[in-house]
C-alpha cells in the first residue's frame, strides 16, 4: 500500500469505527458483530503504525468507547474504566500468559476464570456502605448517572451487608439480562408492537438507560460484581479471588462459576469447558476474563493505554454475523409444506461457515421486511438451525413475492386454510414431497436403514426403481450396482439393512409413515396404546383424544392419514412382506406410576424409542421438556441443554446405568 492510498483507508476505516462505535455505544442498534469490530480495529491500528503521520486526531483508537448519551446526567469516572484485550485463540491466550510470565520476571502466577457475561459494563460507587451513584461505563472516562435504575436491581445491595466495608467502594460488574426474561420482554413487546430488543445485551443496556426507572424495574435486569476501581479506608483485599468473596459477604452477586486456577492448563481446560456449556447457562455468555489473581503482581505488570496487562478475555466463536442475502429460494417438505430458505454469503459463525438460514413461512420474510440483496444479521445457536435476527441494512428494492407455483412439480401453491402461516403443494404425486418422505421413512429415528440416504434416494427415484415405501423392499441387487459408488459389498450390506428393517418396533414404522404432527414421541404413545397397526387403523378421533397426550390436531392427523385408500394399500402391502405390524402394550408395573421422565444425550446400544418404552410400559411418562414436574433428567453421552436446565432446578439426574438399573428390576 502506497501512504497516499494508506491515508485514505485510514480515513475511510475510522469513520467506519467512529459510524459502528455509535451505533453500538449510543444507539444501542449495532448493525456487525464483535468479531468484525475488532477486525476493523486491528486494521486501522496495524495502519496508524506503519504511517503514523496520516493518523486522524480524532481517531477511534485513542479511545476506549464513544460518546455518552444526551439524556441522562453525565459523572466523570474518578477512574478511567478500562477494556480489555480480546483473543480468539487458546494460542492467542498462551502467548498472554508469556508475556505475563515474562513481566513477572519467569514466575507462574495463580490465574481466576470467570464467565464474561455480555451485558452493560456498571460502576457501583458505595459511600460509608451505601449505594450512592450508579454509572454507566460511557467511553471509560465520561458515563451517565443511572443510580435510579441501579437502585432497582434487585441482585445490587443497597447498603452493604458487612460493617467491615471501606468507606469508599467504587465495584465494577455485568448488568444483563437472563435469556428467558429477554424472551419475555420481546414478546410482550411483540404484542405491543414496539421494536423488538436484537440480544439480551441490548435490552439489558437499553433498559439501564431508561428515564423512568418504574419501567427499568419491570424488565428483571441483573448484576454480576467483577473488579473494583476505587477502595479506600481500609485495606483492600490481596487478590481477585479473596476480592469476590468479600464482594459476597458485602451481599453482590458474584458469578457461581468463576474458577480460582492453579496454572494455565487447568484454566485452558474451563475456557473449553464453558464454551461446550454456555448454551445451557441462564444467560449470554461471550467468553471467559482470564486474570492474574494476585493484586500486587497486578501491580507490577500494569496497565496500557486501553487496558490492563494482567487480565484478557478469551472469546467465543460469535454466534451472530452479518452477511448478504444472495436469493430466497423454496423447499417442498414432505407433507407439501413451503418453506423459504434464505442463500446466503457464506460466513462464519459459532464456528462454523454458514450459507443458508430458514426463514420458517412467508410471514417471517414479511415481518423481516427482508429481500434478496439486503444485508442480515444472523444468528446460530449450537446445532440449531441459523436464524436471521433482522435486516441490519436495505439494499433491496421491492420487496420479496411468494412464488405462486411448486418448484418441483409446477402444481399451485395454496393456503389451505387462512388461520395458518403455511402454504402447500397440494399435489400428492409431487416427486420432491415423495423423495422427503422415503428419507424420512428410512431416517435413523424411523427404519433406520443404514446406506439409504439422501445421494441413494434420489438416484433410486431418478432411475424409476423406487417409487415408494414398498417398492424399496422389492429392490434387488442389479438396481443398486447401478447407483453410483456401489460396488458388490456394499449393495449386499444395504440389501441386508433393508430385509433388517423389517423388524423395526411399531413405535418407529408409526413415526415412519411421516404423518403430520407425529413425531418420534407421539409414534412411540400411539405404538404402546393400540398395540397394533390394525388398532391404530380403527381408532376414532374420540378414542384418540382420550389418550392424555393426543390432543385433537393430532388425532385428526391420525384419522384423515388412515381414512386414505392409498395408504389402506400400503398397509395390506407391508404385512405381507413380513413387517412387525404389533408392539407390547401391556403394562408390565406399576413401579413407575407418576414419575416423569426426561432424555437428554445420546444412549449407549440402547434407542430412545426404546428407552421411553421401558418408562411407560412400567406406568411411568416421558416429557419432551425440563420443567419442575420432572422427576428424572436420564442424561447419555453428549447431553444438551436440558441437562443444565435439571442442575439448575436441582432434579435428580440418572446416568444411563442408573436408569436401566431402574427400570429392569
Ligand atoms: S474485568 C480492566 N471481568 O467485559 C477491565 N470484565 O472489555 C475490567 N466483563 O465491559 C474488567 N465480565 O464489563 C471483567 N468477569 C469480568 C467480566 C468483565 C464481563 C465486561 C466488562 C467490560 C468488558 C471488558
Amino acid at each position: 500500500m502506497t501512504p497516499s492510498q494508506a491515508k485514505v483507508e485510514i480515513k475511510k476505516l475510522s469513520h467506519q469505527i467512529e459510524e459502528h462505535n455509535h451505533r453500538y455505544y449510543v444507539l444501542d442498534q449495532p448493525s456487525i458483530s464483535d468479531e468484525e469490530y475488532d477486525r476493523l480495529l486491528k486494521e486501522l491500528l496495524a495502519l496508524e503504525k506503519e504511517f503514523p503521520q496520516h493518523k486522524l486526531s480524532t481517531s477511534p483508537s485513542q479511545r476506549v468507547g464513544a460518546k455518552v448519551e444526551g439524556d441522562l446526567p453525565t459523572v466523570a469516572h474518578r477512574l478511567k474504566m478500562l477494556s480489555l484485550d480480546n483473543t480468539y485463540s487458546i494460542e492467542e491466550v498462551k502467548l498472554w500468559y508469556e508475556r505475563v510470565m515474562k513481566g513477572l520476571k519467569g514466575h507462574k502466577p495463580l490465574l481466576t476464570a470467570e464467565p464474561k457475561i455480555d451485558g452493560a459494563s456498571c460502576a457501583l460507587t458505595y459511600k460509608q456502605g451505601e449505594l450512592v451513584l450508579g454509572a454507566t461505563r460511557g467511553d471509560g472516562s465520561v458515563g451517565e448517572d443511572v443510580t435510579h435504575n441501579v437502585r432497582t436491581i434487585r441482585s445490587i445491595p443497597l447498603k452493604l451487608k458487612s460493617l467491615l466495608h471501606p468507606a469508599w467502594l467504587e465495584v465494577h460488574g455485568e448488568v444483563y439480562m437472563d435469556k428467558k426474561d429477554f424472551a419475555r420482554l420481546n414478546q410482550e413487546r411483540k404484542e405491543q408492537g414496539e421494536e423488538l430488543f436484537v440480544n439480551p445485551r441490548n435490552a439489558a443496556s437499553g433498559s439501564l438507560k431508561l428515564l423512568d426507572s418504574r419501567m427499568t424495574a419491570r424488565r428483571h435486569l441483573r448484576f454480576f460484581v467483577h473488579s473494583f476501581g476505587v477502595w479506600e479506608g481500609k485495606k483492600h483485599p490481596n487478590s481477585q479471588w479473596k476480592f469476590l468473596q468479600q464482594c459476597r459477604e458485602y451481599g453482590f452477586a458474584v458469578n457461581p462459576h468463576n474458577r480460582l486456577c492453579k496454572n494455565l492448563d487447568e484454566t485452558i481446560a474451563f475456557c473449553q469447558d464453558t464454551q461446550q456449556k454456555r448454551q445451557g447457562l441462564p444467560y449470554d455468555v461471550d467468553g471467559i476474563v482470564i486474570k492474574v489473581n494476585g493484586l500486587k503482581m497486578q501491580d507490577q505488570l500494569g496497565t496500557t493505554l486501553k487496558s490492563p496487562r494482567w487480565a484478557v478475555a478469551f472469546k467465543f466463536p460469535a454466534y451472530q454475523a452479518t452477511t448478504i442475502v444472495r436469493d430466497i429460494t423454496v423447499q417442498v417438505g414432505r407433507t407439501g409444506v413451503i418453506t423459504p430458505v434464505a442463500e446466503l454469503e457464506p460466513i462464519f459463525c459459532g464456528g462454523v461457515t454458514i450459507s443458508r438460514a430458514t426463514l420458517h413461512n412467508f410471514d417471517e420474510i414479511k415481518r423481516l421486511r427482508l429481500n434478496s440483496g439486503d444485508r442480515v444479521l444472523v444468528e446460530r445457536a449450537g446445532d440449531v438451525i441459523p436464524k436471521i435476527v433482522k435486516v441490519s441494512e436495505k439494499l433491496s428494492k421491492g420487496s420479496f413475492a411468494i412464488p405462486k407455483i411448486c418448484p418441483s412439480c409446477g402444481a399451485k401453491i395454496v393456503k389451505e386454510d387462512m388461520e395458518q402461516v403455511a402454504y402447500l403443494c397440494m399435489n400428492p404425486s409431487c416427486p420432491k414431497q415423495l423423495e422427503r418422505r422415503l428419507l424420512h421413512f428410512t431416517s435413523r429415528g424411523a427404519m433406520d436403514i443404514d446406506g439409504l440416504g439422501e445421494a441413494a434416494v434420489i438416484q433410486l427415484l431418478k432411475q424409476g426403481s423406487v417409487k415408494d415405501f414398498v417398492s424399496i423392499y422389492r429392490l434387488r441387487k442389479e438396481d443398486l450396482l447401478k447407483l453410483e459408488l456401489f460396488a458388490d459389498k456394499k449393495a449386499e450390506k444395504l440389501l441386508t439393512a433393508i430385509e433388517q428393517s423389517k423388524k423395526q418396533s411399531l413405535s418407529r414404522l408409526i413415526y415412519g409413515f411421516g404423518i403430520a404432527n407425529i413425531g418420534e414421541k407421539a409414534a412411540s404413545v400411539l405404538a404402546g396404546h393400540f398395540g397394533s397397526v390394525d388398532a391404530l387403523m380403527k381408532a376414532t378421533q374420540e378414542q384418540l383424544t382420550s389418550i392424555h397426550e393426543v390432543g385433537p390436531v393430532t388425532a385428526l392427523s391420525v384419522v384423515d392419514f388412515f381414512a386414505q385408500p392409498q395408504v389402506r394399500a400400503l398397509i395390506e402391502e407391508l404385512k405381507a412382506l413380513g413387517f412387525n405390524m404389533k408392539e407390547a402394550k401391556i403394562r408390565k408395573s406399576d413401579k413407575l406410576v407418576g414419575k416423569k421422565f426426561v432424555f437428554t444425550g445420546e444412549l449407549e446400544n440402547l434407542g430412545r424409542d426404546e428407552a421411553w418404552k421401558m418408562v411407560e410400559t412400567q406406568g411411568g411418562e416421558v416429557a419432551s421438556m425440563v420443567s419442575p414436574a420432572t422427576d428424572y433428567v436420564v442424561a447419555g453421552d453428549k447431553p444438551g441443554s436440558k441437562y443444565a436446565k435439571a442442575l439448575k432446578l436441582g432434579i435428580m439426574i440418572l446416568n444411563q446405568k442408573q436408569f436401566e438399573e431402574m427400570v429392569h428390576d
